[in-house]
């Protein structure tokens, strides 16, 4: 496809509104890691499991490929700036907003709309992309707006 054509579709996808999340998990020194992400799907309830993709390019593709857990961070209207955090190259995210440590240590950022704490059961190739497939072990959901991703914007339910 050409440059231009890529955009289009990319563009033509941003029509699909989805929540945001953060995605964090350990690195092999156990410093806590994490990126803005919008391919969270919910895939089973039984067994509970869920989805996300991870970008070949992203400097955390290889700390996903052999991490054994992640956690999500589904984040409420009021954390757009958290978001922004994490989808920039900064060394220092969590140095920014305030976190604590869950199952085997994984970092799960205070005060998000529901967490999810996941143990990485499969690991499928998707194009530029990899799809990471996570059995639930534990979750907290509190009731709050969502933060919405569409059309390339932040939004807010209305
Ligand atoms: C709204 C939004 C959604 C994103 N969703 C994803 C995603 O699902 N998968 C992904 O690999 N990167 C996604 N990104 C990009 C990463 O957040 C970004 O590449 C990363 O956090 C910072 O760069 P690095 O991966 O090189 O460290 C998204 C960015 C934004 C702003």
């Amino acid at each position: 496809m050409t440059d231009e054509k890529i955009r289009d579709l990319r563009n033509a996808l941003g029509n699909f509104a989805t929540g945001i999340t953060v995605i964090t998990a350990l690195d092999e020194s156990n410093e806590p890691k994490g990126m803005t992400a919008n391919s969270f799907s919910s895939v089973s309830l039984e067994p509970p499991l869920v989805s996300w993709c991870v970008g070949r390019e992203s400097r955390l593709y290889d700390l996903f490929q052999t991490t054994t857990h992640f956690a999500v961070n589904i984040l409420h209207s009021g954390q757009q700036s958290v978001s922004q955090l994490f989808a920039n190259p900064d060394e220092n995210k969590f140095e920014q907003t305030p976190w604590h440590k869950g199952i085997n240590g994984l970092p799960l950022l205070d005060d998000c709309h529901c967490q999810l704490q996941c143990e990485i059961v499969h690991r499928y190739s998707g194009g530029d992309h990899c799809i990471l497939i996570g059995r639930i072990l534990d979750f907290t959901s509190q009731p709050m707006d969502p933060l919405i991703f569409h059309g390339g914007k932040y939004q807010e339910l209305k």
